[in-house]
């Protein structure tokens, strides 16, 4: 996601945290001076670019994403992902870090940030697929309602952001800056509609054997299938495609869908890990 989406998943499980896992999360944002999730939730994207020695990890940039081609069913390890550096293989390791009281502050803070990412990435139907090595859809050029958004726009980035930020006003600022207010009241219509029983339907994964690995892959195959099923799905055959109503018309749900599977089950991974 953009930084709108990152902030809307934070919104929507901060609301949502236990008195205990609230009061462990405001401990370690402390530690730089943060108040809520949302502050940090697009860390790991500002990061990763800089060059080595001031703050860069080039090699953190693969963690956001797994490319399971579309044309297989479901994540496969050591197919998909063989050198671990993929978001299934590294979201559990980042909840364990967090989970560790033993752990330095510090370092529990920098896995909060990258559970709080990483949660909100996976479900981002092209952050776990790709078609004909297209990167998750990168390479996919398009223009959306007759604009390429500075020559940039792509099957990837409308997903990220495009979509959502037409349909919400939301205009992201120079160095990623974003207005958190609106984010937030965006985030509140999307809390508002999610149900108890979506809540327990959408968690369940994370009280069955095998968690929180076989959940994040579970969570992972959802993205996969939505992304054969509808990004790619519902796109036009043509090369350099305008999309428009037609195409939001399918795309949105989902993408509204994703946002709030996403900030509910973050909730359940930070009650479970920073709950008790
Ligand atoms: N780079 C390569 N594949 C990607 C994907 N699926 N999502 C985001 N970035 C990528
Ligand atoms: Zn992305
Ligand atoms: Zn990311």
């Amino acid at each position: 996601w953009g930084p709108y989406g990152h902030a809307m998943v934070a919104d929507i499980a901060q609301e949502r945290l236990t008195p205990q896992a609230a009061a462990a999360v405001h401990q370690l944002l402390a530690l730089e001076g943060h108040k809520s999730l949302d502050q940090v939730a697009s860390w790991p994207d500002t990061m990763g670019h800089l060059p080595v020695g001031h703050g860069g990890h080039p090699e953190t940039l693969k963690w956001h994403y797994v490319d399971t081609d579309v044309v297989n069913p479901a994540y496969v390890h050591e197919r998909d992902c063989a050198d671990s550096n993929c978001v299934v293989e590294r979201l559990p390791e980042e909840i364990a870090l967090l989970s560790n009281v033993h752990a330095a502050p510090a370092v529990r803070l920098e896995a909060l940030k990258w559970v709080v990412h990483l949660v909100g990435d996976l479900h981002q139907p092209l952050h776990a697929a790709e078609r004909d090595h297209d990167m998750g859809g990168n390479t996919i050029h398009l223009t959306y309602y007759g604009e390429s958004a500075h020559g940039h726009m792509n099957l990837h980035a409308l997903w990220d952001e495009g979509i959502l930020n037409r349909q919400d006003h939301l205009v992201v600022g120079p160095h990623y800056s974003i207005d958190y207010s609106a984010a937030g009241a965006a985030a509140q219509q999307l809390s508002a509609q999610i149900t108890p029983e979506q809540v327990r339907y959408w968690t369940q994964d994370l009280s069955a054997p095998g968690a929180p690995y076989r959940a994040v892959m579970d969570w992972v195959d959802e993205s996969h299938e939505l992304a054969r099923s509808v990004a790619y799905g519902a796109l036009p055959s043509q090369d350099h495609p305008d999309l428009g109503d037609t195409y939001t018309a399918v795309a949105w749900p989902i993408i509204q869908l994703r946002l709030e599977q996403a900030g509910v089950r973050l909730a359940g991974v930070l009650n479970q890990s920073l709950g008790q």
